[in-house]
């Protein structure tokens, strides 16, 4: 098989990351993918460091080894604020692009001055952000908010069992942390941009602006980084071309460390596909 044919990888602690695989997906539509879910080790938000880290190298490996990726998408900030520099440098030659909040598109596009972060307390403790948040601070005033918990609530409503009680439980944590960031809206001071800085958030999209209200600006990463994928991918020429576009049914592999029953509800959720597409992992 030549390079560009074989897949792009693309790993989060769960389920969050099927948000940039959908844009991936949109950008990329001959391309194949595996993903992966490390469900058996997450909320990574709320792990050390080195677990992040550990779990991030294993992954890298185990993609390229068993699945034989011509690039990797970390789909997680919580991941590529912990670990992305040194994966880089173990794997040089390897295409591998990292999810970052968005915070200099929502200082760009705030009129009001004030921009709202959530984000996991792993991405918000990190070196990384802490260099990106203060490049900016000259730009905009940024409310920072370590969303505890909610990665976790929103896995949880792809279990049937849990379904109802996690649901709620997002539903509160949404309100608890908005409510403690400020006051949303257009008027001088409030915060009129909300950056979703983990890629589970994204799936919270719709119960959030009703909360926040529809005139606050929803940012998220999903497109931006395809369009990197695919710019990393033309200039390595890797590209996979070919005819038609096919349906993703037949160009992706859905993979969990933990419980397959969640990875298979999501993958119906978010990407209409049925369970034959999602399989438990071998062992990382
Ligand atoms: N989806 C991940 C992120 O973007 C992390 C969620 C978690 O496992 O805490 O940060």
């Amino acid at each position: 098989m030549s390079a560009a044919q074989r897949p792009i990888g693309v790993f989060d602690s769960g389920i969050g990351g099927l948000s940039v695989l959908q844009a991936l997906n949109r950008a990329l539509p001959q391309e194949h993918f595996v993903y992966l879910a490390d469900n058996a080790h997450a909320p990574y938000g709320e792990k050390s460091d080195l677990h992040v880290q550990q779990r991030t190298y294993a992954i890298a490996q185990h993609l390229i080894r068993q699945h034989g990726i011509k690039a990797l998408v970390v789909a997680c900030n919580t991941a590529t604020a912990a670990a992305i520099h040194e994966l880089r440098q173990q794997h040089p030659l390897l295409p591998v692009v990292g999810v970052e909040p968005a915070l200099k598109p929502a200082a760009q596009i705030t009129r009001t001055g004030h921009v709202g972060v959530m984000a996991t307390r792993g991405t918000v403790q990190s070196a990384k952000f802490a260099r990106l948040l203060g490049s900016l601070q000259d730009q905009a005033r940024f409310e920072v908010c370590a969303c505890n918990g909610l990665a976790l609530a929103i896995e949880q409503t792809t279990l049937p069992s849990l379904e109802e009680s996690a649901s709620a439980e997002v539903s509160r944590l949404l309100r608890t942390y908005t409510s403690a960031m400020g006051r949303f809206g257009q008027g001088e001071g409030e915060i009129d941009t909300l950056v979703l800085g983990c890629t589970h958030y994204v799936f919270a999209q719709e119960a959030l602006q009703q909360l926040v209200g529809n005139g606050v600006r929803l940012v998220s990463t999903g497109e931006p980084v395809a369009r990197q994928t695919q710019r990393l991918l033309e200039s390595a020429h890797l590209l996979r071309h070919g005819t038609a576009p096919q349906h993703l049914g037949s160009r992706v592999q859905l993979l969990t460390t933990g419980h397959l029953g969640g990875l298979q509800a999501a993958a119906q959720r978010w990407l209409q596909l049925g369970a034959r597409h999602c399989r438990q992992a071998d062992p990382i």
